[in-house]
């Protein structure tokens, strides 16, 4: 296919959360006259803060709203050359406790009613699907699932991203929408709300309180730079292909374990080894191992930049230096989640 034409307007939902932030910040510095739309309803996991300097520009509009809503999504899709779908409700945790159809409604739903006012109102733009590896479910050792791999999630999280790259492929076959779908690896990095292990375990650190490690931390996670996964989004707009799927993924070698990991982040932040507190039963069902092949995307070009240790090592820098950003958090929306799921005060 040939490289796509630079876009002039972008609609990106869920633009105020940790990627789409990320995204967002990366399109305006390659393109300062690009209009981007931010379609945010600015839930528990949304900051604006998280895109300094970006919101003052009159290139940027940052709509309060909701994937769900059909009025709001229909405005807003008319101009848009590229419309990439961010928005989810995004941590497993939540997602296995009571009253999570969040999950379901946001994230099926809300793709449905965004594809839908897309396939009406504008058939013409790149629709990109920002999906997860985890719904490739629990994959044993050494397998490395391709983009044709069963889908077998485990999660209800997972479930409802499967089910949304589902609804999205649906409307490339059946509609013709220019749609592709990624499924990226876990992410680390810069805004990273606190409830994921690596900020949350970084930040615990840094004040010296228990780093709550479930079932043992022999799990293995794939972790990504969110600038190598927004690197990847990009060139997926502007390469990939209508109705393919892309998987990316670190394909760390040689694969970290939780437990690994954290140990990074207590050698980057000089804390105690004796801070890890083992952790059993708070997260049911929980995946051994997630993995992905990614030839698809490098055949592209891409290729992941950071380095684990390296990545670990500046995220712990930022998460240092921008204590406000967190501190806000954790002693804010945050915290009462923490206390009922952990048991214990935030901070
Ligand atoms: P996040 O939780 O940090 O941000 C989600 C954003 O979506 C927030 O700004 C929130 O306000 C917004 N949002 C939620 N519900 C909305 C709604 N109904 N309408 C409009 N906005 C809404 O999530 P993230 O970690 O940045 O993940 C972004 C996307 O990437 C998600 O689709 C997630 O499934 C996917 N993903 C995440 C990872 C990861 O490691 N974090 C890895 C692969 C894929
Ligand atoms: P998480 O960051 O929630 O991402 P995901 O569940 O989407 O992979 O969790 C990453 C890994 O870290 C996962 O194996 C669960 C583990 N974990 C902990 O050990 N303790 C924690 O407090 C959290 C949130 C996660």
């Amino acid at each position: 296919m040939e490289k796509s034409l630079a876009p002039r307007s972008v609609l990106v939902t869920g633009g105020c959360g940790f990627i789409g932030s990320c995204f967002i910040r990366m399109l305006r510095d390659r393109d300062p006259e690009v209009e981007i739309v931010n379609l945010d309803l600015l839930t528990y996991a949304g900051n604006p803060e998280n895109l300094p300097g970006i919101t003052d520009s009159p290139r940027y509009r940052w709509v309060r709203g909701d994937v769900r809503h059909e009025e709001t999504v229909e405005s807003l899709v008319g101009s848009a050359d590229w419309v990439v779908h961010f928005a989810a409700e995004s941590h497993v945790d939540r997602s296995t406790a009571a009253k999570a159809g969040a999950f379901v409604d946001t994230n099926v739903y809300g793709t449905f009613v965004l594809l839908d006012a897309v396939r009406r109102l504008r058939p013409e733009c790149r629709y990109l699907q920002i999906g997860t590896d985890e719904v490739y479910g629990d994959v044993a050792f050494p397998q490395m699932p391709d983009e044709g791999w069963m889908l077998d999630p485990s999660s209800p999280y997972s479930a409802s991203k499967a089910g949304a790259d589902h609804i999205a492929l649906a409307f490339a076959r059946t509609h013709g929408v220019d749609v592709m779908v990624s499924r990226c690896t876990n992410n680390y990095g810069a805004y990273q709300y606190p409830e994921k292990m690596i900020p949350l375990f970084i930040t615990n650190a840094l004040d010296s309180l228990p780093i709550p490690l479930y079932d043992g931390g022999g799990q293995i996670r794939d972790w990504l730079r969110v600038e190598d996964h927004c690197e990847a989004l990009l060139l997926i707009l502007e390469e990939g292909r209508p109705g393919e799927i892309y998987n990316v993924g670190a394909n760390q070698e040689p694969e970290r374990t939780n437990l690994e990991v954290t140990e990074m982040i207590l050698e980057c932040t000089g804390a105690s080894a004796s801070l890890i507190e083992h952790r059993h039963g708070l997260r049911p069902g929980h995946d051994q191992r997630y993995a992905v092949a990614t030839e698809k995307i490098r055949a592209l070009g891409w290729t992941p930049r950071a380095d684990i240790q390296e990545g670990i090592a500046s995220t712990v820098r930022w998460y240092a230096e921008n204590r406000g950003w967190w501190e806000a958090i954790k002693s804010g929306a945050y915290r009462e989640f923490y206390e009922a799921h952990y048991g214990r005060p935030a901070s």
